[in-house]
């Protein structure tokens, strides 16, 4: 019989410093009834200035190490738009400060989508027999990397990281993952994207002209495009799994703005009662949005075992996945 990647684990963490819109308001032309009322976002955590990505994706890594009662794994993934430095990776270091080990570890770059494509990537190594188990962790600072003057993203983004535990079972256990379905448009690149520091334009090129540094997004493209695939996403999902919509008693969708979540909805024409709601009180916090939407709705009782669920993502490249599980007897920390 294949093997099938189960989840067994599921941690995370966010920075404690909170801010609020009315903080934001204060040094920005915007207001807690703009923020509000366009996002559904009413604060969002920052890190502090001496945290890095992989120090948020350390006490995720270990909180869902934690949740699965184990301490070594056969590979770790880390998916971040904003890791510690370009290169090397930043996995490799949190393995290490992890304590697990001599064991493969490696960066997925897909932005707000990069979650489900490590966890794509994990199921695959498990299904492949070179892993049994694998840390999975989504961690972001987007602090870093927002433009101070810019208020729609400001408004926006939020840091965080989140964390699952993968093992090999079967495709029948609570906690296998579903169908996984991933996809890219390259085409559309620039509409989420940082000019400068890369290949493309590197700093040392860009003193010539005006190097810019910072998470640039095209607002209004990006929200039609966000909706479509994931909209389009969820249902190869829910087919590849043999689903229908009715079937789903939750989407943990990526939190990057409430219309884009009832959008969604109202395109798989499910009810927006079963959105898991987070960004309420993160904002979107890119690849640790989708599984810290779900350890809060596991610890606030809105997802419970045996519930179906439909979890799906939107990001820069642009690119896009959703998967199904069922939901299993785990208790994220
Ligand atoms: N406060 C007040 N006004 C703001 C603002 C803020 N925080 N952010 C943007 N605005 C302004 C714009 O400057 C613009 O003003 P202008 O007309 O004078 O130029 C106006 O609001 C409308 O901008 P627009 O971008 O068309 O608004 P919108 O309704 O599309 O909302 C976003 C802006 C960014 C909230 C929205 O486009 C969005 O959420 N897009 C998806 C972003 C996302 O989720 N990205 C991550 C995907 S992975």
């Amino acid at each position: 019989m294949s093997r099938s990647a189960v989840l067994c684990g599921l941690g995370s963490w966010l920075p404690p410093r909170c801010v609020t819109n009315d903080e934001l308001a204060e040094e920005l032309d915007t207001s807690d009834a703009w923020i509000r009322s366009r996002t559904g976002i009413g604060q969002r955590h920052v890190a502090d200035a001496s945290m890095a990505t992989s120090d948020l994706a350390v006490e995720a890594g270990a909180r869902a190490l934690k949740s699965a009662q184990i301490g070594s794994v056969d590979a770790v993934i880390l998916a971040t738009a904003t890791p510690d430095r370009l290169c090397p990776a930043t996995a490799p270091g949190v393995t290490a400060r992890l304590g697990l080990g001599r064991v493969p570890a490696f960066d997925v770059a897909a932005v707000c989508t990069g979650f489900l494509y490590a966890l794509a990537t994990a199921a695959g190594l498990i299904a492949a027999g070179t892993a049994d188990r694998v840390l999975v962790i989504g961690a972001d600072t987007f602090s870093r990397i927002l433009d101070p003057a810019d208020r729609s993203t400001r408004a926006i983004f939020g840091d965080g990281a989140g964390a699952a535990v993968l093992r090999a079972g079967q495709r029948h256990e609570p906690g296998a993952l579903g169908a996984v379905q991933l996809g890219s448009d390259g085409s559309d690149e620039d509409l989420i994207r940082i000019p400068s520091g890369g290949s493309r334009d590197p700093f040392r090129a860009a003193t010539a002209h005006e190097a810019d540094p910072y998470f640039r997004m095209a607002g209004r493209a990006v929200f039609r495009r966000a909706v479509e695939c994931m909209a389009e996403s969820s249902r190869r999902a829910l087919a590849g799994s043999g689903w229908a919509v009715g079937d789903v008693d939750r989407v943990v969708s990526h939190q990057a703005n409430l219309r884009i979540m009832h959008a969604l909805a109202d395109q798989l024409v499910l009810d927006r009662e079963r959105c898991a709601i987070h960004l309420d009180r993160v904002g979107n916090t890119s690849a640790a949005s989708v599984p810290l939407a779900l350890a809060d709705a596991v610890a606030g009782g809105t997802v419970r075992p045996g519930h179906r669920l439909l979890l799906t993502a939107f990001g820069g490249g642009l690119t896009w996945g959703a998967c199904t599980l069922r939901w299993p007897e785990v208790e994220p920390v």
